[in-house]
């Protein structure tokens, strides 16, 4: 035998002879109180106490662990009574609001800042390479403080963009990431933040109207432009940003999806309330079906044909 087999016999034996399993205890000069009688968690029940051998005990059937039962509608889906978004946060993070916003402003900056950005207009540094032809989000972060979202968007629709994510995928959930407790936190961060920058938005907004329109006009198109977020992917200088800018669109002779249109009121109010009837090629199906009625249509109209 070599020497080096030799050395490592040796050192075997006065190891103990560790290395193959056994039952036997293994040499051991000083106890202390190793050896007295009890059941260790990953060890196999060797007391004969458990029938199936196990020493670590599963749970009893129906336990639930604290504050997971998962039965309070709104804390952990957002919705009312009625089944619809909540307007109202839960009782437990209105009482504790100081430390609701602060908990949230430091979740805020570790999920949501990179592309919302840190004062929340989106414009954090992944938007900023979605919009140079870097690796592409299919379409822009918004600014959380349009008023579209800012007053419009109730405390349970937040809750729902983080819970579920927004619009297939566009932002990704982050249900995984951020606990519940969590997710209130931050939509109580994001609504302290919209208040200080326009005092007119509330806590619980009941749905205020951004823009009445009582008369079509050009100017309350352009109005609409900004307030509907037309201009997070269209134009008005001719570039193209996620979809086809509106410079010189009215009248414009288009291939889509559906073949050749030219764009005119029909094709227009459908493009808006239903994106995806035709897509114009070279585009993505990127466009959200829009809300507007038929003065806000009307007007954003008169404002596209003043884009010469
Ligand atoms: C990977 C980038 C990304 C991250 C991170 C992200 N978002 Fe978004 N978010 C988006 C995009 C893109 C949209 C627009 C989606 C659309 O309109 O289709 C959006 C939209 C929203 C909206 C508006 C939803 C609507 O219905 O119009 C809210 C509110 C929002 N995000 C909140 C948050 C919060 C809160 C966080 C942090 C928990 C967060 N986002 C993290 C990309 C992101
Ligand atoms: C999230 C990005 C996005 C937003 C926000 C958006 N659009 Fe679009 N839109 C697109 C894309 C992408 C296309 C091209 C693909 C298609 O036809 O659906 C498009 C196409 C259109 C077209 C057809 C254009 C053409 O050249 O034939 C019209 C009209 C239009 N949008 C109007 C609007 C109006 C009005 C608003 C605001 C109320 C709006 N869009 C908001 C992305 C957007």
């Amino acid at each position: 035998m070599s020497l080096k087999w030799t050395a490592f016999a040796a050192v075997s034996v006065l190891a103990g002879c560790r290395g193959w399993e056994t039952e036997e205890r293994p040499v051991h000069l000083i106890k202390n109180m190793d050896t007295q009688e009890k059941g260790k968690a990953y060890r196999r029940d060797t007391t004969g106490l458990f029938a199936d051998g196990r020493m670590m005990r599963a749970p009893v059937e129906g336990t639930v662990a604290q504050g997971q039962l998962g039965d309070d509608l709104l804390l952990e889906e957002g919705v009312d009574e009625a089944g619809q978004p909540s307007k109202a946060f839960p009782a437990a993070v209105k009482s504790a609001w100081d430390e609701q916003v602060s908990r949230g402003q430091d979740r805020y900056q570790i999920y949501c800042l990179p592309c919302h950005g840190a004062n929340l207009d989106g414009k954090g540094t992944v938007a900023a390479l979605a919009l140079d032809g870097g690796p592409r989000l299919t379409v822009p972060p918004p600014s959380l403080h349009l008023e579209r979202i800012a007053k419009d968007m109730v405390v349970g629709k937040i809750y729902s963009a983080i819970r579920a994510g927004v619009n297939n995928g566009n932002m990704p959930s982050y249900a995984a990431q951020i606990p519940v407790a969590d997710r209130w936190a931050i939509i109580a961060y994001v609504k302290s933040e919209q208040m200080k920058k326009d005092a007119s938005v509330q806590q619980e907004p009941g749905g205020v109207v951004v823009q009445v329109v009582t008369v079509a006009t050009a100017e309350a198109g352009a109005v609409l432009y900004k307030a509907k977020t037309c201009n997070a992917c269209h134009s008005t200088d001719g570039s193209k940003i996620v979809g086809p800018t509106f410079q010189g669109l009215w009248g414009r002779s288009e291939e889509t999806s559906a073949g050749a249109v030219t764009v005119d009121d029909a094709y227009f109010k459908e493009s808006i309330l239903q994106p995806m009837a035709k897509i114009v090629n070279g585009y993505p199906p990127a466009m959200p079906p829009q809300q507007l009625n038929d003065l806000e249509i009307e007007s954003l109209k008169l404002f596209i044909q003043t884009l010469k």
